[in-house]
């Protein structure tokens, strides 16, 4: 008997203490209906405890985030309105006391409560998530492959050239960005590409184990690194590595408009093995005379025979340009290299509003 009546009491137990938590999460509002207030024209529902990054992801509205909710990339800023909150040890080492002034937070770290209000960039607001399949995969240099995402639902994409998708990695389910690399006229596909970091995880994923054929589902699309259409300014671009993909875009763009602007191009390499997409550029410059490719390498080998501008690629830009008073900058690359570039721009007097960038 007492085998019987020892479970029955357990389970008896089990239910009790569940019916006080949910009576608890009751009382203290929990599961009660909320309302998130966005940019003063947009009301979401919301349920439960979530954290604002999820609960907004639960209305797809996909707020940039390469952890996954884990603190670690401070991609999810958001600023709330009326917040008298101080920031989690987690928050701080992202937001800036600047920023926390100003109501910022990083949006996994913080629950929601009713009635709150937030501000969001409004491109966010029409960032989508996509079904995709993977139809080409191609090895531009020895650590980066070309990925090409057919888009299957929805069927058409509109971003700037410049913009950002963020791509979900199946079965680890982490989310990592990558600047599209392809022509925004081409709705129905978009190219990235995506250089192997040695033990990253989604990198090692790209490059040992993503096949054509394969889905993938991606966000997007996000970012304030985009070209100014609307400016007829003359441009100098200057990108190290995979931070050639928005430059590709962007050139695309002002190649289909037959390349309105003066356009000077640096690509910093460290040898000719890193080169890649250098015949498509150079064509671009026989093609359109207001366009100039300047490719250098900081460390040629003896093999490499190389001809062409060497030296760091902040030394070869200011061997290669005059006045910037009136010079748009458009700058891609690891982040030391960005800054350095920076201090080459300010110094032929490019004004900061003029350079627009993206680290990584
Ligand atoms: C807006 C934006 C656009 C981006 N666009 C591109 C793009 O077009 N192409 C592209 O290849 N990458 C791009 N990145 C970088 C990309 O999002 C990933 O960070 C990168 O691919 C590494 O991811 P992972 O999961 O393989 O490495 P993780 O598992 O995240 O990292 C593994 C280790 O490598 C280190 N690490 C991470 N990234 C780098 C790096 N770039 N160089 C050296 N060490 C690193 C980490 O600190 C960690 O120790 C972009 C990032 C941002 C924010
Ligand atoms: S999602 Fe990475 S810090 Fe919030």
């Amino acid at each position: 008997m007492e085998w019987i009546i020892l479970p029955s009491i357990l389970v008896g137990l089990m239910l009790i203490i569940t019916t006080i938590l949910i009576v608890i999460e009751k009382l203290m509002g929990g599961d009660k209906e909320k309302v998130i207030h966005i940019n003063d024209d947009t009301t979401i529902p919301v349920h439960g405890n979530d954290t604002l990054l999820n609960a907004l992801a639960n209305e797809k509205i996909f707020v940039p985030s390469a952890c996954g909710g884990k603190a670690t990339c401070g991609f999810c800023k958001v600023r709330l309105l009326d917040d008298d909150s101080t920031l989690k040890p987690t928050e701080e080492a992202f937001v800036s006391p600047e920023e926390a002034a100003q109501g910022v937070h990083l949006s996994c770290q913080i629950k929601t409560y009713d009635q709150m209000k937030i501000v969001l960039p409004k491109g966010l607001l029409t960032a989508k998530e996509y079904q995709t399949k993977i139809t080409h995969v191609e090895d531009l240099t020895y650590d980066i492959k070309l990925v090409r995402f057919h888009l299957i639902d929805p069927e058409t994409i509109d971003f700037k050239p410049g913009q950002y998708v963020q791509i979900k990695v199946p079965g680890i389910e982490i989310i990592r960005a990558y600047s599209i690399a392809s022509d925004p006229k081409d709705k129905n596909n978009i190219e990235l590409l995506i250089r192997y970091v040695p033990n990253g995880q989604a990198t090692t994923f790209v490059h040992k184990a993503l096949e054509e054929g394969d889905k993938i589902t991606i966000t997007g699309p996000y970012g304030d690194f985009f070209l100014r259409e609307d400016s007829k300014r003359d441009m100098i671009c200057i990108a190290g590595g995979s931070g050639k993909a928005p430059i590709r875009s962007i050139l695309a763009k002002l190649k289909d408009e037959g390349m309105p602007r003066k356009v000077k191009y640096f690509f910093g390499a460290r040898s000719k093995r890193d080169l890649y997409y250098t015949e498509e550029f150079e064509q671009l410059a026989k093609t359109y005379p207001n366009f100039e490719y300047i490719p250098a390498l900081s460390e040629p080998k003896p093999e490499d025979n190389w001809t062409g501008e060497t030296g760091l690629i902040t030394d070869v830009v200011d061997r290669h340009t005059k006045d910037l008073t009136e010079a748009e900058g458009y700058l891609c690359g690891s982040p030391g290299m960005i800054d350095a570039c920076i201090r080459i721009l300010s110094k032929h007097a490019m004004k900061d509003e003029n350079m627009l960038f993206d680290k990584f």
